[in-house]
């Protein structure tokens, strides 16, 4: 584990040069543990309902202005029937919290996506009952995305002003996706109101300690909607929501915690310019995530104000780049490596099975 205060120097380096160097480790590292190949995880956001009152997310409930939406369990088949097509294997249904998303009805589509597909399914439902997420788990669900956005639990708990322990009621669910044999992926956004450089360290040391499976790293980007307010640039030690402190948390993630699975998030895309798919998978990134919502409700998943999204039901340029770079589109599904290592360890799957894996992948 690199030092806290390494890290924290890190996080503050501006000598491009450096920064260079930081990246192509991070970049040998993505290589050497989880191989050449990039997963692409076809998003469907399917509901933009939402029960919390998230300070800095735009379909957060107290947004009025907002039109709300819920696709049809037939509008989301349609949807997903096309993956085939676009050689995904995996398909992650994403909302709000939305409390019309019920258990019975989430678990019978999980049921119909694996009855009638070969995609592997990933939920981010946001925070949701034990009993709901070990009932999806048993329906097939594998996977299931909630960040904790900041491990300081102060400055969470100030996003969330309505809630109290919100940042211990997050963790807890965390850990339920552990113990119900989730593949568990957190992540942090980067450049929050009152975030400074050794708020962010912890972060990276706190990955290290929980060991994600999968970790989404992205920018703060603030929406005219919402109350959080832009990111102030007279507080010393604000942690900037730019591109190069992103990629930094990003490829220093990465040799944290070098068998999980890192996306090169739309975030991060959002605030850059396209060849920046790149910079994110030349610097530890593994996993692209096109968003493969409908159009007609493609704009309503309003989190944040996006110029830039991969995919938008073209995969062509993100193929394109990931064949400019000498790297390939996994074939099979993609499973965390690190989620197999600790199976393997516990005894829950054959020994021998990731060196299989890390073949296929070479
Ligand atoms: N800027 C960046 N990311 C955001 N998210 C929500 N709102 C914003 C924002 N304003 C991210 C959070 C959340 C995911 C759904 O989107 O990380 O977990």
């Amino acid at each position: 584990m690199i030092p806290r205060d390494e890290i924290v120097s890190w996080l503050r380096e501006t000598d491009p040069s450096r920064l260079d160097s930081l990246w192509s480790v991070a970049d040998d590292v993505r290589r050497i543990h989880v191989g050449d190949s990039i997963h692409l995880r076809g998003i469907i956001n399917f509901s933009n309902n939402c029960v919390r009152r998230c300070t800095y997310c735009g379909i957060n409930a107290d947004n009025r202005g907002l039109r709300r939406y819920r696709m049809s369990t037939t509008e989301i088949m349609e949807c997903v029937r096309s993956f085939e097509e676009l050689s995904l294997m995996t398909v992650v249904l994403q909302s709000g919290e939305d409390r019309l998303v019920t258990r019975s009805w989430v678990a019978e589509l999980v049921d119909r996506i694996r009855q009638e597909t070969g995609l592997a399914v990933t939920l981010s439902l946001g925070e949701r009952q034990e009993e709901e997420l070990s009932e999806w788990r048993a329906a097939g669900a594998e996977r299931y995305l909630l960040k904790i956005e900041t491990s300081n639990r102060l400055l969470y708990e100030s996003m969330q002003p309505d809630r109290r322990n919100a940042w211990t009621s997050r963790m807890e669910v965390l850990r339920t996706l552990r113990s119900l044999d989730y593949e568990v992926g957190t992540g942090i956004m980067v450049g929050i109101p009152g975030q400074t450089h050794e708020m962010l360290a912890d972060d990276l040391v706190h990955f290290g300690e929980f060991g994600p499976d999968m970790i989404g790293i992205g920018p703060y980007i603030p929406h005219p909607a919402t109350s959080l307010p832009s990111v102030p640039h007279d507080r010393t030690d604000q942690v900037p929501n730019d591109l190069v402190t992103t990629l930094n948390v990003l490829a220093l993630a990465r040799m944290i915690c070098p068998d999980a699975n890192i996306p090169a998030t739309t975030a991060l895309l959002s605030i850059g310019r396209r060849r920046d798919l790149k910079v994110g998978l030349s610097g530890g990134a593994n996993v692209i995530m096109p968003d493969l919502t409908p159009p007609e409700y493609r704009q309503l998943y309003d989190i944040y104000p996006t110029r830039l999204s991969p995919g938008q039901g073209d995969l062509l340029p993100i193929q394109e780049a990931i064949a400019s770079m000498g790297r390939s589109i996994s074939e099979d599904s993609g499973t965390s490596l690190h989620y197999l290592k600790c199976r393997e360890a516990e005894g829950g799957i054959p020994a021998g099975s990731i060196r299989h894996l890390q073949e296929l992948t070479e």
